[in-house]
């Protein structure tokens, strides 16, 4: 499940800046709600199968124990900034999505609520980024460093 997430990760990333170049630089706004609504889904389905592996079924620790970074307590260390992004990030989706359907008119055409959204939707982006970057540090010190 670990193995997917991480690989998952990197196509949401992609995913996510074809989103935004289809908003920015040819104005598809209709395209960019449905790709960011699809990730959400993804995503909430994905964290959800995530966090009953690692809590029920995958021992990470013991998995984690033969890297060189483990007894140092690097790896935990890893853990904790990766969780201090990845806790907030859903959150931040979830209102900037709920505000966008809420407050863009139907059309989507940009309107009152665009200041707010390109605010708090490059937030959303860059929180997702930091998160997908410090999850592939923690991976790599924990399951490949040798
Ligand atoms: C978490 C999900 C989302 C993220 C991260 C996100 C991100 C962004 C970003 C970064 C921009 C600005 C691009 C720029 O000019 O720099 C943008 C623009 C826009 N987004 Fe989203 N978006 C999300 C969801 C949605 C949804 C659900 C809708 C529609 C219901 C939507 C509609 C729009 C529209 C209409 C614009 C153009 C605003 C304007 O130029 O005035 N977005 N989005």
């Amino acid at each position: 499940m670990l193995d997917i997430v991480f690989l998952g990760m990197f196509v949401i990333v992609v995913a996510m800046a074809v989103s935004v170049f289809l908003v920015r630089v040819r104005r598809q706004y209709l395209l960019h709600r449905n790709i960011q609504i699809g990730l959400a889904t993804i995503l909430a389905v994905v964290v959800v199968a995530f966090e009953i592996d690692v809590r029920f079924v995958t021992d990470w620790r013991s998995l984690a124990a033969a890297s060189p970074y483990f007894d140092s307590g690097i790896v935990y260390y890893s853990l904790i900034i990766h969780l201090v992004f990845a806790i907030p990030c859903p959150f931040v989706w979830a209102i900037v999505i709920w505000r966008a359907i809420k407050k863009f008119p139907a059309d989507l055409q940009p309107g009152e609520h665009s200041r707010e959204h390109i605010l708090w939707g490059r937030i959303a982006a860059i929180l997702f980024l930091l998160t997908a970057a410090t999850g592939c540090t923690f991976y790599w010190l924990a399951f490949i460093a040798s």
